[in-house]
């Protein structure tokens, strides 16, 4: 399993793949068995699959603490690996919101949660969007214990 951090590396081993059929699962890492059935689906599905792992900053709220989010990128590593993963994007902050960066996706009204949560959707949309032109997947496989997230992602 190769575990890359950067744009550049990420779109050459996609051109790599060319025609292959390519599987994305991205997660904010913290892996569980919900994503390696995701994984697994994936897996099934796809040539190539790749997990990505970001804990997103754009989808905390002001109130929800973003350092408190649990974190285990070795284990996260090994359960990947061993679910048979090809590539793990892992990329920093800087490489998804870098310097200047002011270009948000906001998707209407996918439901009520939405009002309760703003601007969570807007950087779930806005990291996913930007995940799929990192990756430019050929599908993508997300839980459904967040209807609303599915919903909106289906509808993006
Ligand atoms: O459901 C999640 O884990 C996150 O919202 C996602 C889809 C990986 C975007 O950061």
């Amino acid at each position: 399993m190769r575990v890359i951090e950067t744009v550049d590396e990420m779109r050459a081993a996609r051109r790599g793949w060319g025609e292959r059929r390519v599987g994305l699962v991205p997660t904010m890492g913290f892996l569980h068995a919900g994503h390696i059935s995701l994984v697994e689906r994936a897996r099934a599905e796809n040539d190539v699959v790749v997990v990505s792992i970001f804990v997103n900053p754009a989808q905390f709220g002001a109130d929800e603490d973003l350092d408190r989010y649990p974190r285990d990128e070795e284990r996260d590593a090994e359960m990947a690996e061993e679910a048979g993963v090809d590539l793990l994007f892992v990329p920093s902050v800087s490489v998804i919101y870098p310097d200047g960066f002011g270009t948000w996706v906001d998707v209407t009204e996918p439901g009520g949660e939405a009002r309760a949560r703003p601007g969570h959707f807007r950087g779930v949309a806005t990291v996913c969007l930007k995940l799929f032109n990192i990756v430019r997947p050929d599908v993508a496989f997300f839980g459904q214990k967040d209807v609303h997230q599915a919903l909106m992602l289906q509808r993006m």
